[in-house]
């Protein structure tokens, strides 16, 4: 069985976050619940307080380069005295190096443009993305600079985040996800057969927001272009999220051009993502958010963005600066990353 790598101090394999009822990731599981059959399973992030996130791009990445500049870090940390047990790493795969193995497999496909985009060939795509996390702000930036030694190249981006429930524009953000195994087995794990099966494909967008421009909104317009409240995240339909719901006015409670009305699953025709954002300020011009999904198909986040893209009252305060898709790599019952056989280069 392969696992999930260290999360927050404590190695997680994807049946403990299930058995044990972790509940920022799996908030349906239940204490004593029974395991599920051993399914592998990529990184599912817990919340470490911070995060890094580096691209890597460079014609000799591949998914062994990757998987042996992953076991590097762990080294590094040992050799340099440095306890590697509050750290959380994650890899993948970007579409170049996939598709050179099979452009049929998921993974292969990259992302389209989309509106409200500002990237230069150094930010689009990326052949090698790695997730450094932890409670400890130092490990992550260590993480990714041992990374870069053993692959050899310098990052095309990186991004640090940090963790909060509410985002920089003061909104609840995480609330709706996929949570239960059932939900996950649905729509984050790749299930079909074929080599792949429990990986997932992450998409990574650095959003810069505009928040000079949203602080000065009135909260109640805020609150219309995300859909829901701005001090406890309820949403503007009540309880729950009723798409149908309507005002006596005949206006729908939850707006039309609302975010979170664009962007479920029901109105974009996609699947669910499980979204792990991670604010970050890079200086009054450059604050945002570090937009984190995965998904077992690169549509479910394609079909999502391409209907926000037609109109979305929040994200009209967006930009990124930064984005890639990757298929993430799975890793073993000691927390090393491992290479699939379909992604072994022939
Ligand atoms: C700066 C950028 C963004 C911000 C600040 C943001 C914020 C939010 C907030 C506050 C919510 C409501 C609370 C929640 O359910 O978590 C939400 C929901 C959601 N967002 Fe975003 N979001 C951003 C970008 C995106 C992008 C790029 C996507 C995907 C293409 C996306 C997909 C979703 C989805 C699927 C939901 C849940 C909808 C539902 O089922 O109710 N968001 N977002």
């Amino acid at each position: 069985m392969t696992e999930a790598p260290a999360l927050g101090g404590m190695r997680l394999s994807r049946r403990t976050v299930l058995a044990s009822g972790m509940s920022a990731v799996l908030a349906g599981c239940t204490e004593g619940e029974a395991e599920p059959e051993t399914v592998p399973g990529p990184p599912l992030y817990d919340r470490p307080r911070h995060l890094v996130a580096a691209v890597f791009r460079g014609g000799g990445i591949g998914a062994e380069a990757v998987a042996a500049a992953a076991a590097a870090v762990g080294e590094s940390f040992e050799r340099d005295g440095f306890d590697a047990s509050g750290l959380s790493l994650s890899t993948g795969l970007g579409p170049r190096p996939v598709a050179a193995v099979d452009d049929r497999l998921p993974g292969a496909e990259r992302l389209p443009e989309f509106t409200r985009e500002d990237l230069s060939p150094e930010t689009r795509d990326g052949d090698a993305l790695l997730l450094a996390g932890a409670d400890d702000a130092v490990l992550p930036a260590m993480a990714v600079s041992a990374f870069a030694e053993a692959l050899d190249v310098e990052p095309a981006w990186t991004q640090r985040g940090f963790s909060s429930p509410r985002n920089l524009m003061g909104f609840h953000d995480g609330t709706e996800n996929p949570e239960s195994r059932e939900e996950l087995d649905d729509d984050v794990w790749i299930s079909e057969p074929g080599g792949l099966a429990g990986t997932t494909i992450a998409v990574v967008r650095r959003l810069r927001i505009d928040l000079r421009r949203w602080n000065e909104l009135p909260v109640e317009e805020q609150e219309r272009a995300v859909g829901r409240r701005r001090h406890d995240g309820r949403p503007l339909s009540g309880a729950d999220i009723d798409l149908a719901a309507k005002r006596p006015d005949g206006e729908y409670e939850i707006p039309a051009l609302s975010h979170v009305r664009r962007s479920h699953p029901l109105a974009a025709g996609a699947g669910r993502m499980l979204r792990r954002g991670y604010g970050y300020d890079n200086g009054p011009e450059d604050r945002g958010l570090l937009f984190i999904s995965f998904q077992n198909s690169l549509r479910t986040f394609t079909a999502t963005q391409r209907r926000m893209d037609k109109g979305d009252a929040m994200m009209e305060y967006t930009t990124a600066t930064a984005s890639g898709s990757f298929l993430m790599l799975p890793t073993d019952d000691a927390g090393r990353t491992t290479v699939p056989a379909v992604l072994e280069r022939r």
